[in-house]
């Protein structure tokens, strides 16, 4: 990685650049990065755009960025973008002219190709309540309760089980990329206190459940129903945890494309706090 120096407004020197060039052509003032104030572009949290922009992330930045943008010939440019310096407009001009002197070279996108792009990016690393629902969240509220019966497991606002985590805040918590893995791919992100463990007892007993909490002296195991079994861990044989989530793993087939969608936008609003939100 490139020594970052920093000016006194901390600005760090690769992008004085790219800020000259922004101000040359007025988008930045006195070479100010705020751009808080303006309006975010219209694709920014547009499931369309940002679906397009995946496209062009996999033919065009992934062969150096990885598949994932978590870096490879380029860096990581997950962490990169939670960086307050790379604004909208500086992000606009680094994938179409790339980093001046830096292994990056210029993209040349049509002024929409870029945007789509940003959109995607900018999708994987914020929260998905700042984006657009992109499907039903009346309809996915619906699944969620009822058809589906997540709420067997997992509780919104106190009402709802227990057995899976509480999703109460869940679109503060989760990129909408990450929501769609979780119920899509359970097995893929373990969530630390929700994983499956069957217990075998020395008196023989099988117990199988989540394994809550686990000390040395005792293992908290809760069961289908929710009852939490408290185990000293001198009565206990042998524990397994499993590699697979109690959570169903074919969410995919049973919910459909617009029924995931759905569940997708009823899940990306579940938040505490009040946020400023893309709209529909
Ligand atoms: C040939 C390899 C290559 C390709 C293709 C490429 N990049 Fe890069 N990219 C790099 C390298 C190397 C850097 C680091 C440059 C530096 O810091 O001097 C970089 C830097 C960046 C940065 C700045 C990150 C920072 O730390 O400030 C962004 C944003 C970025 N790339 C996005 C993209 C996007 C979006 C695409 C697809 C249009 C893309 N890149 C395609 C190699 C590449
Ligand atoms: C049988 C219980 C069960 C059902 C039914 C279930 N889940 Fe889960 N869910 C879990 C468990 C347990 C986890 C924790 C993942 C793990 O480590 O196994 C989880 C994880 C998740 C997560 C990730 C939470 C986080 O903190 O990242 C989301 C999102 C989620 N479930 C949504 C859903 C949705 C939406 C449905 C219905 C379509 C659903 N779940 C149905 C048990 C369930």
């Amino acid at each position: 990685m490139v020594l970052e120096s920093l000016t006194d407004n901390g600005v760090s020197m690769r992008y004085l650049a790219i800020i000259s060039i922004l101000a040359l052509q007025g988008q930045a003032q006195h070479g100010k990065l705020d751009d808080k104030d303006k309006a975010k572009h219209p694709f920014i949290g547009d499931p369309v755009a940002i679906e397009a922009g995946h496209k062009q992330f996999a033919n065009g930045c992934a062969a150096c960025h990885g598949a994932e943008g978590k870096g490879g010939r380029g860096p990581n440019l997950l962490e990169r973008l939670r960086s307050d310096e790379l604004t909208d407009p500086i992000l606009y001009q680094v994938i179409q002219k790339g980093v001046p002197g830096g292994g990056m070279p210029g993209a040349n996108l049509s002024e929409n190709e870029a945007w789509q792009l940003i959109a995607f990016l900018r999708a994987e690393t914020s929260p998905a309540v700042e984006g657009r629902p992109g499907g039903d969240a009346k309809a996915g509220e619906e699944s969620f309760w009822q058809t589906a019966k997540c709420g067997g497991c997992h509780a919104i606002q106190g009402r709802g089980g227990r057995i899976g985590p509480d999703l109460t805040n869940i679109g503060a918590l989760r990129t909408r990329a990450q929501l769609r893995d979780a119920v899509l791919a359970p097995d893929l992100n373990p969530v630390q206190g929700y994983q499956s463990a069957t217990v075998v007892l020395k008196n023989g007993q099988t117990l199988r459940g989540v394994a809550r909490n686990r000390n040395n002296y005792s293992l908290q195991l809760q069961d289908g129903d929710g009852t939490l079994h408290l185990l000293q861990m001198d009565l206990v044989r042998e524990i397994t945890i499993s590699k697979h989530s109690i959570m169903p793993n074919d969410y995919g087939q049973r919910l459909g494309k617009q029924g995931l969608q759905d569940v997708l936008a009823y899940l990306s609003r579940q938040s505490i706090r009040p946020v400023e939100t893309a709209k529909k």
